[in-house]
């Protein structure tokens, strides 16, 4: 399995358009320790052809530029390689650049069914695309491996099965959808000819024991990397919640990701979604040298890497 970082922020991307945080300041002046980078999104695939979006983030036309394989083969005149789109929740940094991928063409859209429902409640997702080209939507069912097909049809060489890792709904879509299962999930992929699995999990609340279990044995995790401490929005005077009541488990500190993570073995482990504020994104930061010293690394825009 080919795996591709699109977007390795979170929403807002580096630098965000109205922040001057130490990050984003640093990465508007060109400043060659903070990286500038799009919103969270990654693309897989089993035969280089055919490619899986996971998560479609407001840059995706950029990021498919940035990446042109995904774009129309030679020799074709309008087209795209991408077979379809997995969505992990119904946040706008994750869903709604499947509006921009409006332009003809069939392309299948995979996530559980409340995330279908609150993306077309708020957004009308489904009946703005259904004017435009063919966009299957398919409901994932928690724990159920399944095929992940080509428009063909045929087999793309790729299974997944989703994990439900709590609840998270987005700010817009706070009372309704309270309870139901499947507002986040985690996604295990596996490369049915090698047996290689990935783990991806850009938005972790805790470190939740359907994660753990997945990431055991995978050869790749990406995971939530979106806050370094629990009270990095406030101590900069940007926000009011902390990074768990938000829905994220923070990298650092006794209870964080990087203490646990470090525990599996799985080859490439990567923090995605990672929110302009997060000191890790400076390269030459004390918390980016305790990712590297341990092993991991915070994703970068263009990274690929196979297993
Ligand atoms: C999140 O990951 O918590 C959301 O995407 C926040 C947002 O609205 O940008
Ligand atoms: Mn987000
Ligand atoms: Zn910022």
């Amino acid at each position: 399995m080919i795996v591709r970082i699109l977007g390795s922020a979170a929403g807002g991307g580096l630098p965000q358009w109205n922040c001057r945080c130490p990050n984003c300041a640093a990465a508007r002046a060109g400043s060659p320790q903070v990286k500038p980078r799009t919103q969270s999104s990654g693309a897989i695939s089993a035969d280089g052809r055919w490619w899986f979006l996971l998560n479609v983030s407001p840059d995706i036309r950029q990021q498919i530029l940035n990446f042109p394989e995904l774009g129309p083969a030679d020799g074709e005149l309008r087209g795209s390689r991408i077979a379809g789109c997995v969505l992990t929740d119904a946040e706008l940094d994750h869903t709604s650049g499947l509006l921009l991928l409006r332009e003809g063409g069939f392309m299948r859209i995979f996530s559980t069914g409340v995330v279908r429902r609150i993306a077309n409640g708020y957004l009308s997702t489904e009946p703005i695309l259904s004017q435009f080209g063919q966009r299957p939507w398919e409901e994932l069912e928690i724990g159920a491996w399944r095929d992940l097909p080509l428009p063909s049809s045929e087999p793309s060489g790729l299974r997944l099965r989703a994990f439900g890792v709590g609840e998270h709904l987005p700010r817009f879509a706070r009372t309704e959808f309270e309870g139901e299962s499947g507002s986040v999930i985690g996604l295990e992929i596996e490369d049915a000819r090698t047996g290689a699995k990935l783990v991806y999990a850009p938005c972790l609340g805790e470190w939740h024991p359907n994660f753990a279990e997945a990431a055991r044995g995978a050869k790749a995790v990406l995971l939530d990397g979106t806050f370094w401490s629990d009270d990095e929005m406030t101590r900069l005077g940007i926000g009011t919640g902390t990074a768990r009541a938000m829905g994220h488990l923070p990298v650092g500190g006794p209870d964080g990701s990087l203490a646990r993570l470090t525990e599996l073995n799985a080859p490439h482990r990567v923090y995605v979604h990672i929110n302009n504020t997060n000191p890790m994104l400076n390269s030459a930061s004390p918390e980016y040298g305790e990712l590297i010293r341990r092993g991991l690394d915070a994703g970068t825009d263009g990274k690929r890497f196979e297993i």
